[in-house]
């Protein structure tokens, strides 16, 4: 049984997905990578607050967690740029825009999704549904949850970065 006092490090919903995924593996140890990887792909990264929180979860040792995070060179501890977005490419924000909201950051800074600005100022990341597909199209910038992205609204949060 998995430690029911572990509470995720913020009310952040994307931590939901990443419940759902210790969930859906029954909190089995064997499905470290598995959940780190969803970490990483919501967050971009994972720092010491998610190491503890699935630590926790899995009741495994911080101490192991964090050595399989630095182990594996697709894990990251921080995140890459000052700035990141990650944008949802689910089926609801597909159809309402999502690749052109991916093209047009892409275009400006000069990225391709999943990576970070040569000066390293944003990284661009995209995940599966967010869990808020009436908000579509949706991206989370700089941890901030935002939807019905609209060409003009996208602008304004580039000109930020
Ligand atoms: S598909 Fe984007 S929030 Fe569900």
């Amino acid at each position: 049984m998995y430690n029911k006092k572990s509470v995720p490090p913020s009310d952040d919903r994307r931590w939901k997905f990443v419940q759902n995924i210790m969930k859906k593996y029954g909190y089995s140890r064997d499905s470290l990578i598995e959940v780190l990887h969803t970490v990483q792909e919501y967050f971009g990264y994972i720092d010491g607050d998610a190491i503890k929180f699935v630590a926790e979860s899995l009741k495994i040792p911080y101490s192991k967690v964090y050595g399989v995070v630095t182990f594996y060179h697709f894990f990251t501890l921080k995140p890459q740029g000052d700035h990141n977005c990650v944008v949802c490419t689910g089926t609801a924000c597909h159809i309402k825009g999502a690749g052109g909201i991916i093209s047009k950051i892409e275009k400006k800074f000069g990225i391709r999704e999943g990576e970070t600005t040569s000066d390293g100022k944003l990284s661009l990341l995209t995940a599966r549904c967010l869990g808020v597909c009436s908000m579509a199209p949706v991206i989370v910038a700089d941890g901030e949850m935002m939807g019905n992205i609209s060409e003009e609204k996208l602008d304004e949060i580039m000109n930020r970065w």
